[in-house]
């Protein structure tokens, strides 16, 4: 199990250190910590052993002229080992396409960072019946330009954007059924790597839903934005997805 808390732009030293003071991590969950890119060295610094930290986007370059990028190269420099791309937040305020997604994830591993890619639909694609053809062709895109076996080594957030920060959380159902459909799109690729990939959920989890999202059978943790502000709510969801003990 993988539970990620992005933080968006949200923290400071002084809450990260009060933060990782009160975290209670567990032995079978992988529990990673997006702080706002400027603040990766200092968690990573503070953190205890089994704390992973990564940044929420990344620039696709290794180096040069790109004012305020930020290259996976340099996260792995001082300690960050995951990356966030294609948050909804940012195809949509930055207009992030499916190409420049797919070109982030590929930039993640040159980099040396596992990327947590990003899809979800919208409500009104939703309500027009599109939400399954919306993930195939955000998820085909990352797989035209990753080889399907390294994307294994990150994870794939279903986030629906109708769920995020608004407190309406995808039923454990339809999350299932969206899960699952990613995994048989990757298996189409590789079995192999299909069993392999952790496919978190997004989209208002607390510690109250938790458990019953991570035991649907394609969820695999969590992507948790609000209630990771808090070290005490987090650690329930960390602990909602050890107890479901799927390892
Ligand atoms: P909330 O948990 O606040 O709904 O945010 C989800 C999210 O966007 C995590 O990336």
């Amino acid at each position: 199990m993988l539970v990620a808390a992005n933080w968006k732009m949200h923290g400071s030293k002084a809450h990260i250190h009060e933060f990782v003071d009160g975290l209670r991590l567990v032995e079978d969950v992988d529990v990673v910590v997006f702080p706002p890119s400027v603040f990766v060295q200092e968690l990573v610094q503070c953190a205890p052993a089994g704390l992973l930290s990564g940044i929420q986007d990344i620039g696709i370059q290794p180096q040069g002229a790109h004012t305020g990028e930020v290259a996976a190269e340099m996260v792995a420099e001082v300690g960050g080992t995951w990356s966030i791309v294609g948050h909804s937040e940012r195809r949509i305020m930055q207009a992030e396409t499916d190409d420049l997604v797919a070109t982030k994830a590929s930039a993640a591993f040159r980099g040396g960072l596992r990327p947590i890619v990003c899809v979800g639909e919208t409500l009104s694609e939703r309500e027009a019946g599109h939400e399954l053809a919306v993930v195939e062709r955000q998820l085909a895109a990352v797989l035209d330009r990753v080889d399907v076996n390294d994307l294994a080594e990150g994870a794939i957030g279903y986030e629906p954007v109708w769920a995020i920060g608004t407190g309406k959380t995808a039923t454990p159902a339809q999350a299932q059924e969206m899960h699952a459909f990613i995994r048989a799109q990757i298996a189409a690729e590789s079995p192999r790597a299909a069993d392999a990939i952790r496919i978190v959920y997004g989209g208002s989890v607390k510690p109250d839903n938790a458990a019953e999202l991570f035991s649907e059978a394609d969820i695999d943790g969590g992507l948790v934005g609000g209630a990771s502000l808090k070290a005490d709510e987090f650690s329930a969801i960390v602990s909602a997805a050890d107890a479901v003990g799927k390892g």
